[in-house]
């Protein structure tokens, strides 16, 4: 009898032992997907696309691991982007491309309620030690907005919100100062005057050293025709780019 019993608690034992080892891997499957929250939302392929080249998506992933406070993603859809001016990524050199995505990330999790704590302005996953790239957030009980000084938009739709991780859908592309507003236009680098310091005006009979200044303008003037050419390709490859991943999907 006494042996029974004693198998009986042996067995119980490793029950219990078998269901203490299988629960507990569950929690440390670790934080959410941010790949499968945005392919899941179905309008958010151009900004899956700037997390990969970016390589900001495999960060954010890995920071969420060993994050104290969490982070706040905002997700402009599709549509946002096709509602920049065209070019406006392809402008952009990679460095920039990174900065701007990661504008988009709060290095804290945010609840639509706790956005009411955070104080402006707010540093974002790409603010410097100078405190540059923040946004402004403000709210209401049942609103948030969000400004970047050149844009503003709402905050309203929660794709995901469990700490540590929190994405919200955005109707604009957060467009950081920064990079945006300081900037010549696109056009403006084939004007400027660096060179003309440089080169002596000529005398007005002098018709050799006119040609020879004419010559170098007109050499100025065909790579920014190149630049146009090449960003529109740019965008042909990207929207190529799209089909394939919408085709792989
Ligand atoms: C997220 O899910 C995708 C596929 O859905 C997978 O390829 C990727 O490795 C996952 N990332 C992490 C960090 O688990
Ligand atoms: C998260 O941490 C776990 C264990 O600490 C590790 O196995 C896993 O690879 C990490 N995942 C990422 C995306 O860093
Ligand atoms: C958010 O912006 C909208 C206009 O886009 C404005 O009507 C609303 O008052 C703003 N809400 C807050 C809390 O700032
Ligand atoms: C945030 O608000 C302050 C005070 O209203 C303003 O000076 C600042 O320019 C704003 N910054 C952004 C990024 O909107």
């Amino acid at each position: 009898m006494a042996f029974a019993s004693q198998l009986v608690a042996l067995a119980l034992l490793f029950a219990v032992g078998n269901a203490g080892a299988a629960t507990a891997p569950a929690p440390a499957a670790g934080p959410a997907n941010l790949t499968d929250i945005l392919s899941k939302g179905g309008q958010y392929n151009t900004l899956l696309r700037l997390l990969s080249s970016t390589q900001v998506g495999e960060q954010i992933q890995s920071q969420l691991n060993d994050s104290f406070n969490g982070l706040t993603l905002f997700a402009p859809t599709d549509n946002a982007f096709n509602n920049l001016k065209a070019g406006t990524l392809n402008g952009l050199s990679a460095q920039e491309q990174v900065n701007l995505v990661l504008y988009h990330v709060l290095p804290r999790y945010y609840s639509l309620t706790t956005f009411e704590t955070a104080s402006n302005p707010v540093a974002t996953q790409a603010s410097g030690p100078s405190g540059s790239y923040s946004v402004n957030v403000s709210s209401t009980t049942n609103q948030v907005n969000v400004s970047t000084g050149m844009v503003e938009t709402q905050v309203n739709n929660a794709l995901y919100s469990d700490f540590p991780l929190a994405v919200y859908s955005v109707d604009k592309v957060l467009l950081p100062p920064q990079l945006f507003e300081a900037k010549p236009p696109v056009a403006a680098p084939a004007e400027t005057p660096t060179k003309s310091p440089a080169t002596v005006k000529p005398g007005k009979g002098d018709h050799s050293s006119a040609a020879a200044i004419e010559a170098p303008a007109e050499a100025t003037s065909k790579p920014s025709a190149a630049v146009g050419l090449v960003a529109g390709w740019g965008i042909v490859v990207v929207v190529v780019g799209l089909m394939g991943v919408g085709n792989h999907l």
